[in-house]
């Protein structure tokens, strides 16, 4: 049987690819029936931590969630974002990400960035790590607020450029976080590796989300993100349902009790 990272390769231009987060085990265990990829993104950060921005995110925090959501893997191939000041060098670099990939036994680590981190990424490769990129919007070196990437002429030839320096060190796909539509067009076009999206259009070859906006549990109103359900007044009215039931003593019943 041909490797998880070759399944995927092999989807670009015949199926598109599903990539969704997941921050601990009972949302991993539904997801990964439906995913080509899980992702542990940084984005807990904002998501779980209410952090301003992914920067406090450290590699612990990013272990204990990842070994958690392993748990709930059968299929899908798992990638961890390395967090913020966690890849200032290539020594650095290698010494976390085998760290994560021997504590949590994800199959990749995901990093952002063209050109600047381009070492570190080659470095990673040549000592057998598996990499995904990630261009465009950086959260992790960005402040303030986020705007699309690749309108302007030279920002648009950079991250093209960037793509394809990250495709010749050998990142497996890249992930274009908010890139203009045409830009995501040509990137998916020129490359012979897969692009993930979000907020990058239908043009990429596979798209990604955070799981707790699409399900409603995360209040965030961006414009790349589409709701599937609210899943926070699901658990509202159950919690209602309880709470009434215990004021009325309706709960437990005989059979709930030992
Ligand atoms: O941290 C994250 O969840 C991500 C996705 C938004 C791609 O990097």
């Amino acid at each position: 049987m041909k490797n998880k990272f070759y399944e995927i390769k092999k989807k670009k231009n015949k199926s598109k690819i599903v990539c969704l987060t997941a921050y601990s085990k009972n949302i991993a265990q539904i997801i990964d029936n439906h995913c080509d990829i899980v992702l542990v993104g940084d984005s807990l950060g904002s998501v779980l931590y209410n952090y301003k921005s992914t920067r406090s995110v450290t590699l612990d925090v990013m272990i204990e969630h990842s070994k958690s959501v392993k748990m709930g893997i059968k299929k899908s191939l798992m990638v961890v974002d390395m967090p913020h000041n966690t890849y200032r060098d290539t020594t650095e670099a290698l010494k976390n990400a085998k760290k994560m990939i021997s504590k949590t036994k994800c199959d990749a680590v995901k990093l952002e960035g063209g050109n600047k981190v381009i070492n570190i990424i080659k470095h990673l490769i040549k000592n057998k790590i598996q990499v995904q990129g990630h261009l465009g919007i950086l959260p992790q070196s960005q402040r303030g607020k986020f705007k699309v990437k690749g309108k302007k002429r030279l920002e648009k030839i950079k991250i093209l450029k960037d793509a394809k320096l990250l495709e010749k060190a050998g990142v497996f796909s890249i992930v274009l976080e908010c890139v203009d539509t045409s830009l995501a067009k040509t990137i998916t076009q020129e490359l012979k590796i897969p692009t993930i999206g979000i907020g990058a259009s239908s043009h990429c070859d596979g798209q990604v989300l955070v799981t707790d906006d699409l399900i409603g549990l995360n209040k965030i109103n961006a414009r790349f993100v589409k709701k599937y359900t609210n899943i926070s007044k699901q658990i509202n009215s159950a919690i209602i349902k309880f709470k009434n039931e215990v004021k009325q003593n309706k709960f437990p019943k005989k059979k709930h009790s030992y």
